[in-house]
């Protein structure tokens, strides 16, 4: 279990030494609150889509994918309500020129120097708030004119329902049903910051789902424990999970109830995903503003389906995750960082490691193990540097096992089986050694 050592500071800084998260556009200064992936960081964000498609779409019988495009037809943004109400108020503060969300005041301080003179400290002077919309706009097409605005979509729900007549007749579904869909969204947030917790490019992975009007509640709070308990069988700890319903004035415009899964992160309590019931908003919005129908029609039933929304983010799951698994211990009086993530999350499953990185018949059983290994699993290979040193680098990046050839491995066939979190190591036979280890990962 991670001790409370843990700091946005201290993952952001693992993060970048060990290659998972870089600062964008780093040669130039960076560009603020925007991120590139590195190596581990793309293979623990496969990991987190991968469970979240396995638990939403592969392991059910009632969901289906998309993906649609990011940039769509602009009516549908007038539709959704997000070109007249996706905004946040906005103020700026005459002193230092910096501009702060009016509703988020108690996280902002003034960006200017305190003054040389003891005692004076300057003070925000702010304007009165006003509406600032937060949805990238940009042009389709030679000609720049208003006409040919169009949006980067601020979510990913928009696409859904908007292919849901596609979806219903070309596909075997019908209520209850949900369609789940993974991709990029874009919003101008006036405060982003706290690493990758709050961006202005970023990944949801949303889910809708399609019910009777009457079912509607009951399926609210399926979805909401189901998303909790995801987390929590990911590996997040249950005392850091909870669930706040919405106050009815903090709503988005299209919602009649919300809930969000919270996870305390190193900055507090703060929101991992929000599951919404939005009624029949969408789809009766969309028909009215598109002239489609865009309703249920079973044998001797007709209804526009009313739709309940889990949607959350890789970026911040993957914050959240990291921030879990992050642990500082002495072991025989040696520091080791340690990320313990849930085995199915781990960018690297298995390190295989001759004992003796310079031993011709060592290397040659260690590298034919690992080229077996890696046609089932993500595997590492690692010859370089003392045993010790090699385990540690695996611990920084949360490699669950190490599989190690020695002498006796050239004797009997066994390799020493190393466990990142118990430190135990087991001797086990090399033949066998891949399918434990799919055991352990439950597939
Ligand atoms: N379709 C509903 C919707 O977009 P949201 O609460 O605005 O709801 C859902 O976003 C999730 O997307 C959040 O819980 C969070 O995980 C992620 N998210 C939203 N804005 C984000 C941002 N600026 N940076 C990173 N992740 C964000």
């Amino acid at each position: 279990m991670a001790s409370d050592v843990v700091t946005i500071d201290k993952v952001a800084a693992l993060c970048r030494r060990r290659g998972f998260v870089y600062p964008s556009s780093d040669i130039y200064g960076g560009l603020g609150s925007s991120y590139d992936y590195g190596h581990y960081g793309v293979l623990l964000r496969q990991n987190i889509r991968g469970e979240w498609q396995r638990a939403m779409i592969q392991e059910r019988d009632d969901m289906v994918a998309l993906d649609s495009a990011i940039i769509l037809n602009p009516q549908v943004w007038v539709a959704s309500g997000h070109v007249a109400g996706f905004s946040d108020p906005l103020v700026d503060c005459r002193t230092c020129k910096l501009r702060f969300r009016a509703d988020k005041l108690e996280d902002a301080s003034c960006g200017k120097r305190p003054s040389k003179h003891p005692g004076e400290t300057p003070q925000c002077d702010l304007t009165e708030p006003r509406q600032f919309n937060m949805m990238f706009d940009t042009h389709v097409g030679a000609v720049r004119d208003d006409a040919s605005v169009a949006y980067l979509r601020p979510e990913t729900a928009q696409g859904i329902f908007v292919n849901f007549k596609n979806v219903t007749s070309s596909l075997r579904v019908k209520p209850p049903f949900g369609i789940a869909q993974i991709g990029k969204s874009f919003r101008n947030e006036i405060t982003p910051g706290n690493f990758i917790f709050r961006l202005r490019e970023f990944e949801q992975m949303e889910m809708e789902f399609f019910v009777r009007p009457e079912d509607a509640e009951e399926w609210f709070r399926y979805w909401v424990e189901e998303r909790r308990r995801w987390h929590v069988s990911l590996g997040l700890r249950e005392s850091h999970v909870r669930l706040r319903p919405h106050e009815p004035d903090e709503l988005a415009h299209y919602a009649t109830a919300a809930v969000d899964v919270e996870y305390l992160f190193p900055i507090g309590w703060q929101e991992l995903e929000g599951i919404a019931y939005r009624g029949d908003y969408d789809l009766r919005h969309h028909a009215e503003h598109s002239g489609t129908k865009l309703e249920w029609i079973g044998q001797d039933e007709r209804y526009v389906p009313h739709v309940v929304e889990p949607a959350g983010g890789v970026d911040r799951f993957m914050l959240a995750f990291l921030c879990d698994a992050y642990d500082e211990e002495e072991i025989s009086g040696r520091p080791r960082t340690v990320l313990r993530l849930h085995p199915r999350l781990a960018p690297v499953k298995v390190a295989v490691l001759p004992l003796i990185g310079k031993d011709a018949a060592m290397v040659e059983r260690a590298r034919a193990l690992y080229e077996e290994l890696r046609k089932t699993m993500s595997a590492e290979y690692d010859a370089d540097a003392a045993i010790g040193k090699r385990y540690r680098r695996q611990d920084e990046i949360g490699t669950p096992w190490a599989l190690t050839i020695d002498e006796q491995t050239l004797a009997d066939a066994t390799v020493t089986l190393r466990d990142r979190d118990t430190l135990e190591q087991d001797r086990i036979p090399l033949e066998g050694a891949r399918e434990l280890l799919l055991d352990k990962l439950g597939t």
